[in-house]
């Protein structure tokens, strides 16, 4: 963990933004949160009174088969976290059923396919069908409540209706992200002990086929858990190769079963999905959510932090690969009867027009992205934008990795028009849902901060050093939380002394996020990146010990060391150091290092997927190492940043000749 104690003043200052005119004016009725003070109000009986605040809201917001007897237990010393205790709901009832019934014919998802002449809308009654059936063969085949099942497909409906099918006969979900190798599949399907795989026949994304169910195929050759294969007829291929009796077309299987299946009830403290994220250290961790708690809180920050009405269109960009297509193109919207848009495609094809496209054509009230994507827009594309009425939009959000004050504003004005709410939603996979963000129009933010709290978040800012909690406002430290919320994560799948280790033990008394972070004399949080060996590309959580792993195993790699650096477009890019073995490769003829190089950037697409591939790779004779034998990669994130004169303390440093020479190789390759 890094003392990246880091200055506040610069967060002080910032002008607080008040919500615009139009944002009020075109909201369908008045706002959920109207003002600072129920804000405040509502906070503090969270925290203070957890107990009745949400013991009321669950009723409110969740339809319960059987009432919970008891609102919380547990607590986050002994991380044996519990919410809703004997109470029993359907996640699939809550997001589906029970709308089909109330509004049949409402629109429940968009598809908005790579081509966008295909775009198409299914209401809850056709959702609540499509899922059923797909629920139908899952317990014809015989899974059951709590047994896991893979999903490895693009952002189509089907993803979303597999999820729900999952969800409605009490087994767990597990999505693996479809940019994922067939290694990293295979380590999902094997540790969740998945038993069916639901994929596709092949994707589209930008125009380009993808052999999906090949790479599925290649992932489980040899895995002996899995013993059926659902695939959905994406582009109906007569070629792709099907095993009988494993693998199974959706569309056949599904005309055989009814079109109404019953909801298994779940305990709130079942678990839902598992959801694989990578941390500073070896595999990624199967994060477990529970029904409960984490429908409830998908549904209240769905609510209060976009202020969104059930007339409202939802677009969500982030694929539900990853924790936010979960919860805010699925669980929140859907559970609270409101549309969402399923885009497949991504924000270049067919052109920069894309997103403006979708906004305008259905009319969408909320825009949900990832700051990655608006850079690339605004470097690019930015003249599309005005080409298209999306003067429908009325709160925008940002998500993933910190938001720039100038990026901030940019968002503002030249997708906002000034006339938009931005909420930076501060959260993680194992938050489940937003740990600290705006609420639309509810009180001032500034650009670059996330602001304040949610509902039951009571942060702490720690210091690194002494494990202290700092009090007070202008303070910079380690972001902790030191309350138990519905969606926090129970668990590690499989290991729940990973769990404890990585989360709770930390700082004993409080949940460690991972992330630095200041509070400035306004009481707002600053978030400043990671404090662990984690790295954020595009909005992608990347370990680099996991690339480091690979790497390390390639036959001319001695050892290497992987860093994250800040990229304009990407927000971070990972940094390969590498020594080589002898003879493994010439450096000084180009053509050879090329080759050399492409060779490990094939090994990282291979293991992990094309998201992880390193942007530079940086061929040196030693790696920078403490007496003890540990790589520094401090060191080298100064010299791969060019901040040579905050090199820092050498002291320690058993190497010291090395780093002349690492400056020279990164003057020579980069
Ligand atoms: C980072 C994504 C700054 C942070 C929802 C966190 C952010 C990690 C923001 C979780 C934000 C997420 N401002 N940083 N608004 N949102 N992060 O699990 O480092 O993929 O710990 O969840 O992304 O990434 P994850």
């Amino acid at each position: 963990m890094s003392t990246n104690h880091v200055e506040v003043h610069e967060a002080n200052g910032v002008s607080f933004r008040q919500a615009p005119e139009h944002f009020f004016k075109s909201q369908p009725s008045k706002s959920y949160i109207v003002d600072e003070a129920q804000y405040k109000a509502w906070y503090d009986q969270s925290i203070n009174d957890p107990e009745s605040f949400y013991g009321a809201l669950a009723k409110e917001y969740l339809h319960w088969d059987k009432p919970f007897t008891k609102v919380r237990s547990g607590d986050l010393s002994n991380g044996d976290i519990s919410w809703f205790l004997q109470g029993e709901l359907n996640a699939c009832y809550n997001c589906v059923d029970r709308h089909a019934f109330a509004n049949p014919d409402k629109i429940a998802l968009i598809s908005e396919p790579d081509e966008e002449s295909e775009a198409y809308s299914i209401t809850f009654q056709q959702l609540l069908e499509k899922v059923c059936k797909v629920a139908g063969v899952l317990q014809s085949w015989g899974v059951k409540k709590g047994d896991t099942v893979a999903v490895y497909l693009p952002m189509t409906p089907e993803a979303v209706i597999a999820m729900l099918a999952i969800a409605r006969i009490g087994a767990v979900h597990s999505v693996v992200f479809a940019g994922f190798s067939a290694g990293s599949l295979k380590d999902r399907v094997v540790d969740a002990g998945s038993k069916v795989v639901i994929t596709c026949d092949e994707a589209k994304r930008g125009g380009k086929t993808i052999n999906t169910k090949k790479i599925v195929d290649e992932g489980l050759n040899g895995v002996q858990s899995v013993s059926k294969i659902l695939v959905f007829k994406r582009t109906g291929n007569p070629d792709v190769k099907m095993t009988p009796g494993r693998d199974y077309y959706w569309d056949e299987v599904c005309a055989t079963q009814r079109s109404y299946v019953p909801c298994v009830p779940t305990n709130a403290e079942d678990p839902l999905f598992l959801l694989y994220t990578s941390g500073s250290t070896g595999q990624p961790k199967g994060v477990v959510h529970t029904v409960g708690g984490y429908l409830l809180n998908a549904a209240l920050s769905t609510r209060f932090v976009f202020d969104l009405h059930p007339e409202d269109v939802f677009f969500t960009a982030g694929d539900v690969g990853w924790i936010t297509g979960h919860t805010y193109a699925l669980y929140g919207p859907l559970s609270l009867g409101t549309a969402s848009i399923i885009f497949e495609s991504t924000p270049a094809y067919p052109d920069y027009g894309r997103y403006w496209r979708i906004v305008n054509r259905w009319k969408a009230t909320h825009f949900y992205v990832a700051p990655t994507a608006m850079r690339l827009i605004k470097k690019v594309g930015e003249a599309e934008i005005a080409k298209y009425d999306i003067s429908s939009l009325r709160v925008l959000g940002s998500v993933g990795e910190p938001i720039q004050p100038d990026l901030w504003e940019w968002y503002n004005e030249k997708v906002g028009n000034n006339n938009c709410c931005i909420v930076d939603t501060y959260w993680q996979t194992e938050s489940g849902a937003h740990l600290i963000t705006p609420l639309a129009g509810a009180f001032p933010t500034k650009p670059g901060s996330a602001s304040l709290p949610f509902f039951g978040i009571a942060p702490a800012i720690i210091d690194p050093a002494t494990g202290k909690e700092l009090e007070g406002n202008d303070v910079a430290g380690v972001l902790a939380i030191k309350s138990t919320w519905p969606s926090v994560a129970r668990t590690v799948y499989n290991d729940h002394s990973r769990y404890m280790e990585t989360y709770l033990k930390p700082f004993a008394g409080y949940y460690f996020t991972g992330d630095n972070a200041a509070r400035d004399n306004d009481g707002y949080y600053w978030i400043r990146g990671r404090a662990d060996d984690v790295v954020n590309v595009s909005g992608h959580r990347l370990s680099t010990n996991e690339i480091e792993t690979v790497l390390d195993e390639h036959s001319g790699v001695t050892e290497c060391a992987c860093i994250g650096i800040n990229d304009d477009l990407t927000g971070q890019a990972v940094v390969a150091f590498i020594s080589l073995k002898d003879g493994a490769c010439d450096i000084t003829n180009e053509s050879e290092f090329t080759a050399f190089k492409k060779s490990l950037v094939m090994e990282v697409r291979g293991v992990i997927g094309p998201f992880a591939s390193p942007k530079a790779i940086i061929a040196v004779s030693d790696l920078p190492k403490t007496r003890s034998g540990k790589i520094m990669r401090r060191v080298l994130r100064k010299i791969a940043s060019n901040e040579m004169e905050q090199l820092g303390d050498l002291s320690t440093m058993a190497n010291p000749e090395c780093v002349p020479k690492i400056i020279a190789a990164v003057d020579s390759q980069f």
